[in-house]
């Protein structure tokens, strides 16, 4: 483990700007530094350093940062690979704190079992190309397979001799200790004998998104029918069939910059596709699709297309495993290939770009897929529309975003020639069903409306306007989160006579405070997940830590993910000046010498929006005619939500006017 003081003293010293203009061509730009996003092909600068902050933010891709999320996005490094190179980089002396014991034996362990591996692979490799048999057997069958020299060398494919114990013996007069050959399942241990597991195969290693070997697949070459067509190593400390993806290493620049992933099924498709040309290309090895192997591909983009062999059975089959994609909020796309073709097959029929343009032209929508696939099934029949209209409407109550749900809603009313409210409503009905099970305790919201499911047009204004005022307050806590602000506030007291009188009170907080206790007084929660779990960690840190908030050191923290979405709204003013709203004459109100007034709008139109929320509800509810049980009680709430109406209205006005002084 990295000593703490390193790691303080890595984050003190290095410089974003410096950091990332090893990779990027930066220029200055204001207060900031602009380039090309180094993670999409553009022409266009859309790439924002900035020095002050210590974040980046690329507006093309989304992503964003401190130097050391840059280096883990661009280089792939891993937490402790980026501390390390930042060191380097700046002499930083690298300190190591003591493992115990139990930890040096596992990570020697652990690093045995890589040796062994690596190992592995080179003895297979030699083997197909310098022995007789490997020459005669396996590299004859590659050839056969139209896999070129370049492509054989690129995924370091091999054989494994067919006898018995070649390998084990081999590794053993090396020096390598059959304990790890056995933790590798390389060997199998039998009453004091040993064994090659992967006897007589051709080999496919696996690696890690770094390049290391965890694991192989091998795949028999005669047509025994007893035996396994592929025989893949056991679960081990090193390999985790759920969490790797073959190919992820060699495939993980072109993932990021086409910005997208295909995902095949077998080793074959992978690297008869690479060979052609297209290398963005991964395959989860025959199984189902985890969420861990998901995850790892949403580190290089958002967007996944499913390539899948020519056969109905299995495209039904994986139909589930695009739920998963879903739930884990990427974009799906689906591309079947013709009868009795896949990936494999097809790429070594076909030109590059006669590849690529049935990709283009097949690739549908994963709503678009599932809805051709199921309607063929449900023709005239509307018993099976209804229950595939319900399985449809279940894929889209997976993914996450509201508004992208909304989307495939219209999408798919569109598709089966069914009216939105009816999708809508199914759509409330699973996700509340969902809710339930989850068993989640859900705070009411303040809003009301908390689930924007059913959202009518009206409705959605409403909805984005809502998330404009929580953007815009977790803005404000960013970026003046420390300032003092000076406000009028109506207060209701007693006067002597014991009557309710309104007084104007001049008060002084710093912002984040004042947020702080309009938020809570009101008991308000914000709307948007990512701003619920934002808030609570700026507020602590601005409670905790000296000055403005430092992003940097937040960044040391905070998940990536939540890091890159603050990253993007403390960037959200200069985006202006990118798009060049100054020289189109539109004026752009800098913040800075109006926060304080800023800060009260902004809490007061929030309390205001969400006091109308609630009211256009008691409003409906009384429409209805439908006075609930508990009419009384309504009644009155109805009554001091009227009142407090009032109130914010009128503060609303005092804001305007004393500030216009
Ligand atoms: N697979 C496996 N074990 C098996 C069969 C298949 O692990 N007994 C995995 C392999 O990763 C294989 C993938 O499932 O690559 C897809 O299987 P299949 O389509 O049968 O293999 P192909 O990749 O098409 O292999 P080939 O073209 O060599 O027959
Ligand atoms: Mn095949």
């Amino acid at each position: 483990m990295i000593s703490k003081t390193t790691i303080d003293n890595v984050f003190e010293t290095a410089r974003v700007e410096e950091v990332i203009g090893d990779f990027v061509q930066l220029k200055k730009s204001g207060s900031n530094f602009k380039g090309l996003s180094p993670f999409t092909d553009e022409r266009s600068p859309s790439f924002m350093v900035s020095p002050v902050k210590q974040i980046w933010k690329d507006f093309s891709s989304g992503k964003g940062g401190n130097a050391v999320a840059f280096l883990m996005e661009h280089e792939h490094f891993t937490y402790p690979e980026a501390i390390k190179y930042l060191a380097k980089k700046y002499n930083i002396e690298v300190e190591e704190t003591e493992q115990t014991d139990e930890q040096k034996e596992q990570a020697n362990e652990r690093e045995s079992m890589y040796v062994v591996s690596e190992f592995a692979k080179d003895y297979f490799h030699k083997t197909l190309l310098n022995t007789e048999q490997g020459k005669a057997i396996g590299l004859s069958y590659f050839k056969e397979r139209d896999f070129s020299e370049d492509t054989i060398e690129k995924f370091q494919l091999g054989y494994s001799p067919d006898t018995w114990d070649a390998f084990t013996s081999e590794a053993i007069r090396k020096g390598y200790k059959l304990e790890y050959l056995e933790k590798t399942g390389l060997s199998i241990v039998k009453e004091e004998k040993q064994f090659d597991r992967f006897k007589g195969r051709v080999m496919f290693p696996i690696q890690s998104l770094s390049g290391r070997v965890l694991g192989f697949g091998g795949r028999i070459l005669t047509n025994e029918k007893k035996a396994a067509k592929y025989l893949n190593s056991p679960e081990s400390d090193i390999y985790h069939k759920s969490k790797v993806l073959y190919g992820i290493y060699h495939a993980k620049q072109a993932i990021a910059k086409e910005d997208n992933c295909f995902l095949v099924e077998g080793y074959t498709d992978v690297i008869q596709m690479h060979q052609l040309g297209i290398e963005n290309v991964v395959s989860s090895s025959g199984t189902a699709l985890t969420p861990e192997q998901i995850r790892l591909i949403n580190r290089l983009t958002p967007n996944i297309t499913v390539l899948f062999d020519g056969d109905a059975a299995g495209q039904r089959a994986s139909i589930r495993g695009i739920d998963l994609i879903l739930e884990q909020g990427m974009n799906v796309k689906v591309c079947s290939f013709p009868e009795g073709e896949d990936p494999d097959s097809f790429s070594r029929k076909h030109t590059l770009t006669e590849v690529e343009d049935f990709l283009k032209e097949n690739a549908k929508d994963f709503i678009q897929y599932k809805a051709s696939l199921l309607v063929k099934e449900a023709q005239g029949d509307p018993v099976k529309k209804a229950g595939l209209v319900r399985d449809m409407v279940e894929s889209i109550a997976k993914i996450p975003d509201v508004i992208k749900r909304e989307i495939y809603v219209q999408e798919c009313a569109r598709i089966m020639d069914i009216t939105e409210n009816v999708l809508f409503n199914t759509l409330a009905q699973i996700r509340n069903k969902g809710k339930k099970d989850v068993v989640k305790e859900e705070k009411p919201k303040a809003s009301g409306n908390g689930e924007m499911v059913a959202l009518k047009n009206e409705e959605k204004v409403k909805f984005r306007r809502q998330y404009e005022l929580e953007q815009n307050i977790i803005k404000l806590l960013i970026t003046f989160g420390k300032e003092p602000v000076e406000f009028l506030d109506l207060m209701i007291e007693e006067d002597e006579e014991g009557n309710l009188v309104e007084k104007e009170v001049k008060r002084e907080l710093i912002i984040y405070e004042k947020i702080y206790l309009d938020l809570q007084e009101d008991e308000v929660e914000f709307a948007n997940e990512d701003f619920q779990n934002i808030y609570p960690v700026l507020i602590e840190h601005l409670t905790r830590e000296e000055g403005e908030i430092k992003l940097d050191q937040l960044g040391q923290t905070l998940d990536p993910e939540i890091m890159g979405k603050i990253s993007s709204i403390a960037f959200e003013p200069e985006r202006h000046t990118l798009h060049k709203w100054d020289t189109h004459e539109i004026y752009v109100k800098s913040l800075k010498d109006n926060s304080g007034l800023e800060t009260v709008q902004t809490l007061l139109n929030l309390r205001h929006f969400l006091i109308q929320s609630k009211m256009s509800e008691f409003g409906e509810q009384l429409k209805s005619g439908e006075l609930p049980e508990n009419a009384k009680e309504f009644m009155e709430e109805y009554k001091d939500y009227k009142t407090l109406e009032v109130l914010i209205a009128k503060k609303r006005n005092l804001v305007i006017m004393p500030f216009m002084r």
